[in-house]
């Protein structure tokens, strides 16, 4: 008998919006967001086997240079469900890569919450969702947010998720060869004396709505004013989503991918045209 296989995608997110509220005791800091999962997707398989493995593959500027908690995430995530499941065994996990790593999509954090489902099922665990989103708590700020399928609104550092529906838009998504790492984010919005944004519920009512006209002058990252100030390509590729007819432009998470909102898939393909090696998605998934 073959060896049986869990696949799950494991879907990008971007951050509609990024409250930061304030720094925490313990090192973290208290926010609001949106996350919505995007199109983009990786695609974690799991399959029976003697020891537990994880390949990742995929192209090289994807998996190599991987900084510390990125794509491992997929292992320590087997390894806490190894404890929490008396029934686990080994398992062949391979991650194919496409989300580009240390750009503020989760990336990471999306391979680690499939990996957790895709064990559950592969292992017969029947670990509980509650536990599971304790499991992913541990393991990052954004996994409880990514264990969820559609989009939330999260809050607390990140373990407090509440389904936010919302109609698909369509996003056009600009990616750069280097990322940015959150602890620095977070410790530049310390520093720079830390901005609030506005009350988030106008946006929230206009996702809800699916309005992206409404939603596109909305969007706001209380992270961008202080990445950006370190690397100013990111705002030149927000101003040039503007100007190329977005209805609205932000960086996404602690950087350094930014977003642009189209009104429609026509018009994110228009706007990606003038914009080398960007990408169009849905979000969430059309
Ligand atoms: O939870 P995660 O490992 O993704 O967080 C990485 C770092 O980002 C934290 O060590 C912290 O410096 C920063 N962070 C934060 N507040 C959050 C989430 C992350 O300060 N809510």
């Amino acid at each position: 008998m073959s060896p049986r296989t869990v696949r799950r995608e494991a879907h990008a997110k971007i951050n509609a919006f990024l409250r930061v509220l304030g720094a925490r005791e313990d090192g973290y800091h208290d926010l609001e967001s949106l996350v919505v999962p995007i199109s983009l997707a990786d695609v974690v398989t799991v399959r029976e086997a003697d020891a537990l493995t994880v390949d990742v593959r995929g192209a090289s500027e994807l998996t190599g240079a991987v900084p510390a908690g990125g794509l491992n995430l997929a292992l320590v995530a087997a390894l806490a469900l190894g404890d929490a499941c008396p029934d686990a065994g080994g398992a062949r996990i391979v991650v194919d890569k496409r989300i580009p790593v240390a750009a503020g999509l989760g990336g990471g954090s999306a391979d680690a919450a499939a990996t957790l489902l895709a064990l559950n099922e592969l292992w017969g665990c029947g670990v509980d969702e509650g536990t599971l989103a304790e499991l992913g708590e541990r393991l990052g700020s954004d996994v409880p947010a990514m264990l969820v399928e559609g989009p939330v609104l999260m809050s607390g550092r990140g373990e407090l998720v509440a389904p936010a529906p919302m109609a698909p838009l369509w996003w056009v998504l600009a990616s750069f060869d280097f990322g940015v790492r959150s602890p620095d984010a977070y410790r530049w919005w310390d520093e720079a004396g830390g901005g609030t944004g506005p009350d988030p519920v106008p946006l929230l009512d206009a996702a809800a709505a699916g309005d992206a006209e409404a939603l596109g002058p909305l969007l706001f990252n209380d992270l961008e004013a202080v990445v950006c100030a370190r690397h100013p390509e990111i705002a030149e590729a927000r101003d040039r989503l503007l100007e190329l007819g977005a209805l609205g432009a932000v960086m996404s998470g602690s950087g350094s991918s930014v977003v642009g909102l189209a009104r429609d898939e026509v018009h994110a393909r228009a706007i990606a045209e003038g914009l080398p090696g960007a990408l169009v998605v849905s979000g969430p998934p059309a």
